[in-house]
């Protein structure tokens, strides 16, 4: 009976120290299994004389009772400590950042291209669309600028040389167009009216400082039909900027100006807040030019094969890299063409966000920063 006591102690410190499921299983095994230690004494029991067998008998019966509850609760701890350890394994942080990092990203431009087509398509507007290397005809004198024209020396003009067998013809050369208004041009000679379409693209201009560079990017707007009014033009452009910054109440003004190509022209500018650190767009007294619009000028419909006596439109023409900037808070413009990761990184956007005016423009995560 003293071995008894014995052996259950040492079973029951076995069984405690157990460290798995696995290994109390072993354990289980090694003494109530088919050759298990417990179970050879109960063999053993036949041979023993009467009392002797009883008084065993029993006291290995309680042993295996108080065992068999000992291996039962033990088995729940240690399934207890099997599953903590398998949450833990498996435990997801949903703060963290997505892996894999998403690589690409969409260009500040591109992402302005899309939002602008998306809130003009909204309202209509197809998209039309010209050549980079344009002729004089569709650049310049369409446009009510015919040579020696003063505007076109407010154009910082490139020209390309349209016949390299000649020697270099100023009035023949071809140029890399200065705006995209010659697709205006290019759009009524294949198109009747009524016409609405804007044309986005680059344009070209010896010029380099923060908020100039050689190449950069202009969305053109042209509305023709019967009965095309200034209040037209003002009602299309107010929405335009209110859904392009997103803001209910954006204060807006136009200003005359002079576009060879329009008659009257305007200037508009969006009402914001200038301080030596930030700008903010639709608050303070402060006003920003964001476009140049107007009536399209009788010459202008004449050029294109349009009797101005039937048609009358609106025309306007927008800087995509300067509302970029003013949008998305970028300071230099020559940053955008300058091909630097850190930059696309900081300043781009994820491909799967796409801007449609009932998804959201720019937000769903938006910048990819
Ligand atoms: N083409 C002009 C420029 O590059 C912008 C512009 C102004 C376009 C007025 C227009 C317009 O269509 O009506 O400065």
């Amino acid at each position: 009976m003293e071995n008894l006591e014995q052996l259950k102690n040492e079973i029951l410190d076995r069984i405690n120290t157990a460290e798995d499921l696995k290994q109390l299983d072993e354990i289980r095994v090694s003494v109530m299994g088919k050759k298990g230690c417990i179970t050879e004494m109960m063999k053993g029991l036949g041979a023993l004389p009467l009392e002797e067998k009883i008084a065993l008998g029993k006291g290995l019966n309680i042993l295996k009772t108080e065992i068999e509850k000992k291996l039962e609760t033990q088995k729940n701890v240690l399934e207890e400590k099997a599953l903590n350890e398998k949450l833990a394994g498996e435990k997801v942080d949903v703060t963290l950042p997505i892996r894999p990092e998403v690589q690409g990203r969409i260009h500040p431009v591109s992402k302005i291209c899309e939002e602008v087509a998306a809130i003009f398509g909204q309202m209509g507007f197809e998209v039309a669309d010209g050549p980079d290397i344009e002729d004089q005809f569709h650049n310049f004198n369409a446009l009510n600028m015919p040579a020696n024209h003063p505007a076109r020396q407010m154009q910082d003009t490139f020209y390309i040389n349209n016949n390299p067998a000649q020697p270099f013809d100023m009035d023949q050369a071809y140029v890399v167009r200065t705006q995209t208004s010659g697709v205006q041009i290019r759009t009524m000679e294949k198109q009747q009216p009524p016409i609405r379409i804007i044309a986005m693209g680059r344009t070209y201009r010896s010029d380099y400082d923060a908020t100039h560079t050689p190449m950069f990017h202009q969305v053109e707007g042209l509305v023709i039909d019967k009965n095309i009014t200034m209040a037209h033009l003002k009602g299309c452009l107010l929405d335009f900027m209110k859904a392009f910054f997103e803001l209910d109440d954006l204060p807006v003004r136009y200003r005359p100006s002079y576009f060879p190509f329009t008659e009257p022209s305007a200037e508009m500018d969006i009402g914001c807040l200038k301080t030596k650190t930030e700008l903010k767009i639709g608050a303070g007294t402060d006003w920003l030019e964001v476009l140049g619009c107007g009536m399209v000028h009788p010459n202008v419909l004449r050029a294109g094969g349009i009797d101005p006596n039937e048609y009358q439109g609106f025309a306007f023409g927008i800087g995509i890299d300067r509302i970029a900037m003013l949008k998305y808070g970028i300071p230099d413009l020559r940053t955008f063409f300058e091909s630097d990761m850190r930059w696309l990184k900081h300043y781009g956007f994820t491909p799967l966000d796409i801007s449609s005016m009932t998804g959201g423009l720019s937000n769903n995560g938006g910048l990819a920063r």
